[in-house]
């Protein structure tokens, strides 16, 4: 019924050192269902596509969350993922959140594995700064009309190698204060990554992005006095020699964050999170997003144009030195040249 639109892609083609962070079609993808209350078996399609019954809880209700990570080519030629289990238990919270079927821990690896495996070809060689995105996805896809849980589901990994986020990559970006839309309610979703907190989303990115600046900077809703999140990343600062990051019932918990938090505290410097006043980012020696897919992104500027405020940061242009240690262990270990003393990473088997 649906016809494949995107054409086999030639590697040749493919400028690894430019890729943006976007969707590139790859060879498979693989896909499991629940129904009658048990997960079927894997199944591996070469079709971007997915036939949606009409009445499908996802389109209707949201019912929907997703995952992002990647798979990493080291140094030493190994492919690895990083964490990979924060993202299964971060997508089983996300499930419980709107009500959906949980996808097991083994199942999503399995899941994982398998399409690295089968677009083997689309991981990014190490030195290009891109890595292979890996989105596991799941919806309601069984029926229903009035506003309740659908009786079935669908899991789906896709993969497809990506650029960094900011197309400053690790050099300082603009972020714009959105005072005029929320991300999330208090006690909403924002602690789960389903779709509808990223539809919300959209107004604060396009409002940052309108007004020159690569992303938004959303405030807790009920007041706006505290920084909750930075567009799709969390947010740190550093200041006093402490990594201070914020302490939140509405963002994302990131695993990016986590880490960096271990890291910091390696290196001997203290952690804090708590929540952060707007009214501090004056006092910030650097400030920072962090994420699967911003990584580490410097912040240069934060702009709030409703206060007629500008703080800046990076004076000399360039990332502050606990940033900049912290980046280069974080991405050390994720691609293979930096010990790996918690067992972070995962070498897949390629063969
Ligand atoms: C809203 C939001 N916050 C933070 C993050 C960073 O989380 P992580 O480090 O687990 O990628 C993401 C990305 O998943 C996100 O979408």
């Amino acid at each position: 019924m649906f016809q494949q639109t995107s054409k086999i892609v030639e590697m040749e083609n493919i400028d690894w050192g430019k890729l943006p962070f976007g969707y590139l079609k790859t060879d498979f993808n693989v896909r499991s269902v629940f129904k009658n209350d048990a997960w079927c078996q894997l199944e591996v399609s070469d079709s971007e596509y997915i036939p949606v019954h009409i009445a499908a809880t996802g389109l209707h209700y949201g019912q929907e969350a997703f995952e992002g990570m990647k798979a990493y080519r080291g140094k030493d030629g190994k492919v690895r993922l990083f964490r990979w289990i924060e993202n299964a238990k971060r997508f089983q919270h996300s499930a419980k959140g709107v009500f959906m079927a949980e996808v097991p821990l083994e199942l999503f690896h399995e899941a994982i594995v398998k399409a690295v495996k089968l677009n083997k070809r689309f991981i990014p060689p190490y030195g290009t700064g891109a890595a292979l995105y890996i989105r596991p996805l799941l919806f309601g896809s069984g029926a229903e009309v009035g506003v309740k849980p659908a009786s079935e589901y669908t899991f789906i990994v896709f993969v497809s190698p990506v650029g960094p986020y900011f197309k400053e990559g690790f050099n300082p970006v603009k972020i714009a204060v959105i005072r005029d839309s929320d991300r999330a309610a208090p006690l909403g979703t924002g602690t789960f990554k389903v779709g509808g907190n990223y539809a919300a989303s959209m107004r604060g990115i396009a409002k940052a992005h309108n007004s020159g600046c690569g992303g938004p900077m959303y405030l807790n809703a009920k007041d706006k006095l505290y920084v909750d999140e930075i567009g799709s990343a969390n947010f740190f600062a550093i200041i006093n020699n402490t990594y201070t990051t914020p302490k939140s019932e509405s963002i994302l918990q990131s695993i990016t964050n986590m880490s960096l938090i271990q890291l910091a505290d390696d290196i001997g410097i203290k952690t804090e999170r708590r929540p952060i006043a707007v009214d501090e980012l004056e006092s910030f020696e650097e400030v920072g997003a962090c994420g699967t897919a911003a990584i580490i992104t410097p912040i240069g500027e934060i702009n709030d144009t409703e206060k007629n405020k500008v703080y800046r940061y990076c004076k000399d242009g360039k990332p502050g030195p606990i940033s900049v240690k912290l980046y280069n262990t974080l991405v050390g270990i994720q691609y293979g040249y930096v010990p790996d003393k918690y067992g972070w990473t995962e070498i897949i088997e390629l063969n």
